[in-house]
């Protein structure tokens, strides 16, 4: 058993804890007090041991990153919700053909929302969640009715009722809330990636250390790929009195280092221009590589005689790579070089033709190859007729290179949960024209309220969500203009359907998760809310059945009632009143159905509900048939 630590919240005054955190700076912690709230505080068994020379009796030593409220993060990943993902239709572009998806609500609950459609679906994540500076905000997960209602006092719920909190280092909760936030969506999200699936995590120095140790518990360290450097800024700030921060990281981990592979990045004009046939070798162009050992080893330490005559022998402490019989079987294949003259010390000839396939990834990414954050920035404004809404996007050109060595297949899904203005989606249109992929995106974004007097809320925005579609729209738009006479530019797809996380449309009483895949849904009441329209419906069913949200639904009339194919055969479904038998008949022989869904109100009695059985048994026996 776990042994918990002992980290009692002495009665000491900021100041004091500020003074032994001079000294002992590892000894400050973060602890709960009576009322769960975090706090600054010390770890006695930790200042014990600093001042004794002893082992000092205590909690047993572990390797593992711990906060207060871990295990509240961790039920909060765990526990289900009573929740659904209503369409917007009016907000989607091209609703019906598109295979991208917008969500608007907190990431937690749309995650959880995902688990069984896209349950082991997603080829790549990438997030640029709030870094934990101090300014940005973080989101608690398990607010009591009594927090919400202070919360709501300070101003600090918006019209969405999120839990918004500004993560000063001066409250105490400098990391505890940050890691519970990122942890519980973590561990939700990692269920959603294919095997060979990836995550990409932008994140500064505030907080990498420990979202790595994080990312070791939920990916495996065994996972653990890479922490890339990206140079975001091309020059210091001459003003920090620090070193000043032009970089951020980006921890990447695959879901298993055994399936995910890497794809090599091309060559660029630079690289190959390195390369040169001077001798005319018909092999092609070639460049001298050098051909002395790393470790020394007296059997590769002999002279060499070049063209010219000269006698020549490895740099000092070193050797040959080769054997003096292998050194001859290369030189009588033309494959040493020693200089213009014939007289240099041999090196080998690495032809272009062998490294054609492209290059491996470096771990840093300078600004000059991915783009920096003025770049970004540029590409929003330019987006917006110069104004500028969005504080720190990304550059398209960034995420860009993250595709650019992932091992895509045709409709590959790309999910983005903290997905600000878009900027992914916008890098998944511009890679889809380049590339002829077709990748679909998922993106997750709260609806937060924007800055009061900010240049958005002068424009006219609301929330980030209203940004990021806009500017969605606008890549989409653009891109098509800019490419019209492009080949088959009427197949990109610039659309997106959106949905918004909303409470169930279930009334609260009658409905659980859990009970609407059991088979006694006969039993089961009408229970559906009064302001919910047949595609809410439509679209928990498919969240219900873990069908996809991007599927084709086509509606037609059958026997004068309205029914909703969904992907032709998978699903249809009917919520309209008084079905007849003549109906049911008709919908029975219509199609080879997979599964029908009509509501519970809309028979009569229970007979006419036996009929649906025995109609479907005798016209169509594999049918799966439900009611809500
Ligand atoms: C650093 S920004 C991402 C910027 C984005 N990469 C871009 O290029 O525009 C982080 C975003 O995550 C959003 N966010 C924070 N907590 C969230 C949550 N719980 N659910 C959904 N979005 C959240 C914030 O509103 C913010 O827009």
């Amino acid at each position: 058993m776990i042994e918990k630590l002992d980290m009692s919240t002495p009665n000491l005054i900021d100041k004091n804890i500020a003074q032994i955190a001079t000294i002992f700076p590892q000894c400050v912690t973060e602890t709960k007090d009576n009322n769960g709230n975090i706090k600054k505080a010390i770890d006695f068994d930790l200042l014990k041991q600093e001042l004794s020379s002893k082992i000092v009796e205590g909690n047993k030593e572990r390797y593992r990153l711990e906060w207060p409220g871990k295990k509240e993060a961790l039920i909060a990943a765990n526990n289900g919700l009573n929740k659904t993902l209503r369409p917007k239709i009016e907000d989607s572009v091209n609703f019906d053909n598109t295979q991208n998806v917008y969500i608007e609500g907190d990431n937690l609950d749309a995650l959880k929302l995902l688990q069984e459609n896209y349950l082991n679906k997603v080829k790549l994540i990438y997030i640029d969640p709030p870094y934990n500076t101090g300014k940005d905000f973080v989101y608690k997960d398990n607010f009591t009715v009594e927090k919400k209602e202070l919360l709501a006092d300070s101003g600090l719920l918006d019209e969405y009722e999120n839990k918004l909190l500004k993560n000063q280092d001066s409250n105490g909760r400098y990391h505890s809330d940050w890691l519970s936030m990122i942890y519980a969506r973590l561990k939700v999200a990692r269920n959603l990636l294919k095997k060979e699936g990836v995550i990409y995590i932008s994140i500064d120095d505030n907080e990498v250390h420990n979202l790595r140790k994080i990312c070791d518990e939920i990916f495996g360290e065994k996972n653990f790929i890479r922490n890339v450097i990206w140079e975001k800024k091309y020059s210091p700030a001459n003003d920090s009195k620090v070193i000043s921060d032009t970089h951020d990281h980006i921890l990447v981990y695959a879901k298993n280092i055994s399936e995910w592979t890497m794809k090599l990045l091309p060559r660029t004009e630079e690289m190959n221009k390195r390369y040169s046939n001077p001798d005319k070798d018909p092999r092609g162009p070639w460049k001298p590589g050098g051909l002395s050992a790393k470790t020394y080893s007296p059997k590769y330490d002999y002279p060499v005689v070049t063209p010219s005559g000269k006698t020549v022998y490895p740099p000092t402490g070193s050797c040959w790579q080769v054997s003096q019989e292998k050194l001859e079987i290369l030189i009588n294949d033309n494959k040493i070089y020693f200089g213009k003259e014939g007289d240099a010390k041999p090196q080998i000839k690495q032809f272009l033709a062998d490294v054609q396939n492209g290059v491996v990834s470096k771990s840093i990414w300078k600004y000059d190859e991915v783009g920096h954050n003025q770049t970004s920035r540029k590409e929003l404004t330019d987006l917006f007729d110069g104004e500028f809404l969005f504080d720190n996007p990304k550059p398209t050109t960034l995420i860009e290179r993250i595709f650019d060595i992932t091992t895509f297949t045709k409709n590959d899904i790309v999910l983005d949960f903290f997905s600000g203005s878009g900027s992914t989606a916008h890098a998944v249109f511009k890679y889809n024209l380049k590339h002829k992929l077709n990748l679909h995106f998922i993106l997750i974004q709260i609806p937060d309220r924007v800055t009061v007097n900010s240049v958005a809320e002068q424009k006219g925005y609301k929330n980030i969500c209203e940004i990021g579609k806009e500017r969605i729209r606008r890549a989409g738009a653009k891109i098509l203009k800019e490419h019209k006479d492009k080949e088959g530019i009427e197949n990109l797809d610039i659309g997106f359907r959106v949905f918004k996380v909303d409470s169930s449309n279930m009334k609260d009483v009658y409905y659980k998760p859990d009970e609407i895949r059991q088979d006694n849904l006969f039993e089961m009441v009408s229970s559906i809310k009064e302001d919910r329209t047949d595609l809410d419906l439509l679209f928990q069913v498919l969240l219900d059945s873990g069908i996809e949200l991007t599927l084709p639904i086509k509606e037609k009339q059958i026997a004068g009632k309205k029914v909703y194919f969904v992907d032709y055969n998978v699903l249809a479904v009917c919520f309209e009143d008084n079905l007849t038998e003549e109906f049911v008949t008709s919908l029975a022989k219509s199609e080879d159905l997979l599964k029908v869904v009509f509501r519970d109100s809309s028979f009569g009695s229970d007979d006419s509900r036996i009929n649906v059985e025995q109609i479907f048994k005798q016209y169509s026996p594999n049918t799966q048939i439900r009611v809500i």
